[in-house]
């Protein structure tokens, strides 16, 4: 068991292809690169963080959710560990709406065997099951969003979700802010779209804007962060300059 409470931020659009998990792959290197011990729970039965690493599949992630204790998975000798996915957390999801203990099991394990200074929650695009138990366990919550047309529908439904938790099930849930995760530089239509986000969410849109580019998959392809892949590119200082804001606006 341990003392502090944790600093946990909950990735999360029930839209798919946002860069949810592109970002904490990304954020994961980020600030363990800066030193700050870091761990990504990647709660998404698909996957997709736990598939741009090079490590063998393990299921401690269920094991977690049984209460067993459990180990992470350190990469490349450095300052991040990962919770991979499991196949087996789409039944974990389904076991959740007539099981409500299990709601609660990662809350327990962030909260009291989860030893890294920050904790990244990657969730499947969805608003309920998995990603209510990561809002339930979460300090802080990073809304990622995209510059197309569609991009802001569904944010409400999303603030309502936010809302309903910190008022029934984690009153220390605080939204950390809107990231545009996937900007494409190319289109007019991009830059009017990350103005209407910039106008009706304010200062809680981050500066640093992610653009778009095929360096991200290049990189992911090759099991590698593009940070870690191309440092000096544009892409890799945006989500350089997205830790440094983070870090700033949750102090540590
Ligand atoms: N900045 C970016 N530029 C280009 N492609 C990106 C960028 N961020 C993410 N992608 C790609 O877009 C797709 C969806 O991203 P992903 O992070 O998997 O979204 P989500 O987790 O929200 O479903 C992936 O193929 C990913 O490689
Ligand atoms: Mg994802």
């Amino acid at each position: 068991m341990k003392n502090q409470k944790p600093l946990v931020i909950v990735v999360a659009n029930q839209k798919g292809g946002v860069g949810k998990s592109t970002i904490c792959q990304n954020l994961g290197y980020c600030l363990s690169h800066n030193k700050i011990n870091t761990s990504i729970i990647d709660l998404d039965p698909q996957g997709n963080t736990t598939k741009s690493y090079p490590i063998k599949t393990s299921d401690e992630i269920i094991r977690m959710f049984e209460g067993e204790s459990i180990d992470q998975i350190k990469i490349n000798d450095s300052s991040l560990s990962l919770l991979p996915s499991h196949k087996s957390l789409a039944v974990v999801a389904n076991k959740m709406t007539t099981d409500y203990n299990l709601l609660f099991k990662l809350r327990d394990y962030v909260n009291n065997y989860c030893d890294t200074q920050i904790i990244l929650i990657d969730t499947p695009p969805t608003l309920i099951g998995l990603t209510v138990s990561a809002f339930a366990s979460a300090s802080h919550l990073l809304i990622p969003i995209s510059s197309t047309f569609y991009s802001t529908h569904g944010v409400n439904d999303l603030l309502e979700t936010f809302e309903m938790i910190k008022e029934r099930l984690n009153p220390e849930l605080k939204l950390l802010g809107f990231c545009v995760s996937i900007f494409d530089t190319r289109t007019s239509l991009s830059e009017e779209v990350v103005k209407e986000i910039q106008s009706s969410f304010g200062d809680l849109v981050f500066d640093s804007i992610i653009p778009k580019t095929v360096k991200v998959e290049e990189a992911q392809s090759s099991l590698m962060s593009v940070c870690e892949m191309y440092p000096s590119s544009k892409v890799s200082k945006s989500y350089f300059s997205l830790s440094e804001e983070i870090i700033k606006r949750v102090e540590i």
